[in-house]
Formats: C-alpha cells, structure tokens, sequence
C-alpha cells in the first residue's frame, strides 16, 4: 500500500462471493490515490463502503441492518463536524438501485458491480452538488480496463478474476441480473495481473469467475482460449506455486482441464463443483441443463485424473416443487461423492427470477431438510479429514498460529492446518504429516526435508 499524507480512511465490508473481495480489494487501490487508506475501525471512517451480494434475502437484508447502524456513526461523525461517505457497491445496488435511497436516505452513493471504476468520479460528483448519485451502468468497454494494478496483497493467496457475469439463468438465481452477461479478460492481462501479485508476494492464485470454467478469452493471436490453456500459461511463472480456480459449472467441465489435473502439479487437487440437486426432475426445473448421473461421471472422470482430488458443492433445499424423494436423491447423490466440504441453503425466492413464482415449499420442510443434508456434509467433511490423519499434505504457511511455536496454513486442498513451526517458515510450502484435528484445523509435524 503506497503511503499517503492526507490521512483519509476507508472502512470497506464485503459480502457475498470471492468476487467481491476481488473487487473490494480493486476499490481499496483506487481510493488509495485520493488519500484514503483502509481501516477496520468504521467510527474513523470518512468513507464506508458495503459491497453487497443479493444471492439470498437474508444476505441483503443484512445490509440494511448494517446501514441501520452506519447511520448512527455518520451522524455522531456530523456532530463532531466530520464527514462520512456512504457507499452502497455490489449486487444488491445493481439489483434495487433507487429503492436504496428510499429504504436508507443518509446513503450517499449506489454503484452497481460493473460501474465501481468510476467511485473516484462519482465521490466528486457527490461533493460538488451535494446530492446522492447513482450509477449501475453496463459499459461497453469492461471496468477492467480502467482499474489500477493492484497495490499491495495480503498474504500469500491472492485471487485474480478472469471471468465475470452469467448466461446460464438457472431459474432460481439473480447473479445474470446482477453481474450481467458472460464476459472474459484477455490472456494478456490477466498474464499481466498474475505477474503483478506474484511479484506482491502471491504463492496461491485463485482464478475467478461466477462460471469460470465458461472462460473464453482471447490470447496473444486474438483467438479464444480456454480456462486450461490459460492455466498452462500462468503456471510457467516460476515463484507461482499454486493455481486454483472456482466456482466451475457441470456443464462447461472439458476435457481439457480435467486432463491438466494430472499434468498440472501447480493445479490443487480441489475442485468446487456446485451440483444444487441430486433429483433430475428438480434439476430440469432449476434449468440447470444436466443430469445427476452426468454430475457423478464428472466426479469419476477427475478422480481419474487425480485420484486424490477432493470436492466440495452447494446444495439447495426445498426449491419449489422438491418432495421428500427429490429430496432423498440429494442425499444420495451426496453419499455417493463423498465430499470434503458442502454448502447448504434453504431456497430463497429471488424478486424477479422465475422460481420465486412458483409455489413454494413450507418453510418448516425447508428447515428440516436443512438440519439432515447439514449432519450428511458435515460428516463427511470430518470422514475426509480424518482420512488424512498419518498421510502427509503440502501446507502454505501463511500465518502465526494460535498457540506460541505455532503456525498455521492452508494444505493442497484448501483445509486449514496448523503444525510447530518457526516464524522464517511462514511463507514456505512444507510437507506435513498430519497427526489429529483440532475442532475444524488439522494439525501435524513439519517433515524433514533432506
Ligand atoms: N455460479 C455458481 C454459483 C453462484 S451462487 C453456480 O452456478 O453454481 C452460489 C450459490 O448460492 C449457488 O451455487 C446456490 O447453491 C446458491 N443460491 C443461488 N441462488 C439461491 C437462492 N435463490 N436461494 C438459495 N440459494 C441460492
Ligand atoms: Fe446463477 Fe446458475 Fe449462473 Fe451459477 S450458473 S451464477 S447458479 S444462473
Ligand atoms: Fe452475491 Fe453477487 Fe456474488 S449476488 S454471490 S455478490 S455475484
């Protein structure tokens, strides 16, 4: 972060997917020429961003609560005779735009996702005539164009999108409203944005994307790659050690990059694929476009490529029309995966998307079928990781630990792992031979490497 004398501070709180960190993070480094430098204290705040998401009404009815509460700062800020910008960025501002002004007055900006490369200007605008603006614009030319290189990364994982926006419409789903239409950055820049965080530090990149294996870009010869032949050109910068991409879809999983996961030793053994059901009678209503038989042969196929590949997935419940043997399907479809990790969410009606018209399952039924695919995916989140104890993992050390002597990381799959370690071995990738679990953290001895 490039020090600036003018002492204003940025709170910003993100929301919702990685991609809003992503884009948090791009916010933090255009403010910073302005003189705004992050804090996490919102009382000193001369400007508060929310970068929301609207994936679930809980999800946006918790910014009008923080809003609630922002509100009172700004006020306390005015009597002191200080100023508090509010922002309000993400995809609750792209989905409800001036209802925001309506429901919370003192917000002073409404940005939509891919317009935020403009809050320098519409700051200015805002000081100038005194008055709330709003801006939800698709541009023409993408915002990636105009956002700065990133100025400083925080630890040693950093995650870079490549791919934004979603054709897919699952008739559940807001995101094709939100983020709008598919889109994918040029190898050239997202080669130039890899080089960039690895010379920050960066050992881990995540490649984003709301469908990032849809990637389509074009390379140096103007023609379009895939997500594969991008990771083969990324992988060649030597100080990078570890490439991981999400959140991928069933049904654009090609051959090409399942094949890399035995090539590709930078490639992690991890994969987020999410599958919502288990019952191909709801899958066909959600739109999703494939099979629960064609979401197993998947499975199978990347366990061929890397047979020690784990998974993980998100899980709807109660989706309009779900009976108890949809239902029952899920949870077979679960035990037949196996996975080391799982979101689970009762359906939420989206306004404007085609399910939230549909009659709904009663929320008491939502709930319970909640509580039993929780204790299913939690079950086998603690059966993968106590197959791992006496096996060795590759852990990043990224971090002091808890406890004195103890530092902490993440292994090949993405677990946390804690392991007896020297501060000069954060930042290193050491083999672990895992002992116990400690509540969710594995923890092991560092091996020796002779
Ligand atoms: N692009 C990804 C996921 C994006 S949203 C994909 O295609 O899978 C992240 C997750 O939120 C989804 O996988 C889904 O499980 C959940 N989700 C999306 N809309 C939802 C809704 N209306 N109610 C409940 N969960 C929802
Ligand atoms: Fe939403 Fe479906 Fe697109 Fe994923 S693929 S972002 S769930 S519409
Ligand atoms: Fe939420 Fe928007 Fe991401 S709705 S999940 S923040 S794309």
């Amino acid at each position: 972060m490039i020090e600036n004398n003018t002492g204003k501070k940025l709170f910003i709180k993100s929301y919702g997917c990685q991609m809003n960190v992503y884009d948090s993070n791009k916010m933090i480094d255009l403010l910073n020429p302005l003189g705004y430098t992050e804090t996490k204290n919102m009382e000193e705040a001369d400007m508060v961003v929310l970068n929301t998401c609207h994936i679930r009404e809980k999800a946006a009815e918790k910014v009008y609560s923080e809003l609630g509460r922002i509100r009172e700062l700004k006020n306390l800020r005015k009597s002191q005779g200080k100023e508090m910008l509010i922002t309000v960025a993400g995809c609750v501002s792209q989905a409800e735009g001036d209802e925001i002004f309506i429901r919370a007055p003192y917000v002073d900006i409404v940005v939509g996702p891919q317009s935020y490369q403009k809050l320098p200007e519409l700051m200015a605008q805002v000081s100038r005539s005194k008055k709330t603006v709003l801006d939800l614009d698709f541009p023409t030319i993408s915002k990636f164009d105009s956002l700065p290189e990133s100025l400083s990364i925080q630890g040693f994982s950093a995650f870079l999108t490549i791919q934004e926006g979603c054709d897919k419409f699952c008739k559940f789903c807001c995101v094709p409203y939100t983020r709008g239409a598919e889109y994918s950055r040029s190898l050239s820049e997202i080669y130039r944005e890899a080089l960039s965080l690895v010379n920050q530090g960066a050992l881990e990149i995540t490649l984003l994307g709301q469908n990032v294996t849809a990637y389509h870009g074009l390379d140096y010869n103007n023609e379009e790659i895939t997500i594969a032949d991008l990771i083969k050109h990324i992988a060649k910068i030597p100080r990078l050690k570890r490439i991981r991409y999400s959140t991928s879809h069933p049904n654009d999983m090609m051959e090409d990059l399942i094949e890399l996961h035995s090539t590709e030793t930078k490639l992690m053994p991890y994969l987020h694929l999410p599958v919502q059901s288990g019952s191909d009678k709801i899958l066909k209503e959600m739109n999703r476009k494939h099979t629960a038989q064609r979401y197993l042969d998947l499975i199978d196929q990347y366990r061929k490529a890397s047979p020690d590949i784990l998974f993980s997935s998100d899980f709807i419940v109660g989706y309009p029309g779900e009976t108890e043997k949809d239902f029952e399907e899920t949870l077979e479809l679960i035990r037949n995966v196996r996975f080391s990790m799982g979101y689970s969410f009762k359906y939420s009606p989206r306004p404007g998307t085609p399910a939230a018209m549909e009659t709904q399952v009663p929320d008491d039924v939502k709930t319970e079928r909640l509580v039993r695919i929780q204790a299913l995916l939690s079950t086998q989140e603690e059966e993968t990781k106590q197959d791992l104890i006496g096996k060795t993992c590759s852990v990043m050390f990224e971090k002091k630990g808890k406890y004195p002597g103890q530092i902490h990381g993440k292994n090949q799959y993405g677990q946390a792992t804690c392991a007896i370690g020297s501060e000069d071995q954060i930042g290193k990738i050491l083999n672990v031979k895992v002992e116990k679990i400690i509540g969710t953290t594995l923890s092991g001895t560092i091996e020796r490497m002779d």
